[in-house]
């Protein structure tokens, strides 16, 4: 699905993205295939990339899961930095500073929009969306 850089893209609806779990979906950035996540926290949803700070994984690469065991924070499944779920600061002394790369997204109505693809160099547009994912 080709979509312009500035108009908003629905991602999913609300619904698929339930409180402290995720909705995974796919992006083509600079001609390659990305992971990226929604997450729903406090009632409020949030986008990310699914790569960690660490290493060059995704964050749920081992167990599926992307939440930590107190639901309160992100966490890697393969050496378990955590991640504030509002900011996507790591919150681990390992890799302290840095933060996953954020997604502009905005639930309105009941879905799930993108809405500034620009600020992430080179994405083109939205490949998949995988709504079986949790
Ligand atoms: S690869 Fe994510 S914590 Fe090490």
């Amino acid at each position: 699905m080709s979509v312009k850089q500035h108009e908003p893209v629905a991602i999913c609806r609300g619904v698929d993205v339930p409180e402290s779990d995720k909705y995974g979906f796919t992006i083509l950035r600079q001609g390659k295939q990305s992971e990226a996540f929604l997450i729903r926290f406090k009632g409020v949803v949030y986008g990310y990339l699914n790569q960690c700070v660490h290493m060059p994984k995704t964050l749920d690469c081992e167990d599926g899961n992307i939440f930590d065991e107190t639901g309160q924070y992100l966490q890697c499944s393969m050496h378990k930095i955590c991640y504030d779920p509002q900011s996507g600061a790591c919150v681990s002394e390992l890799c302290s500073g840095k933060k996953l790369t954020a997604l502009k997204v905005k639930e309105a109505g009941d879905w799930v929009y993108w809405l500034d693809k620009r600020a992430i160099s080179g994405i083109d547009r939205l490949l998949t969306m995988n709504p079986s994912q949790g």
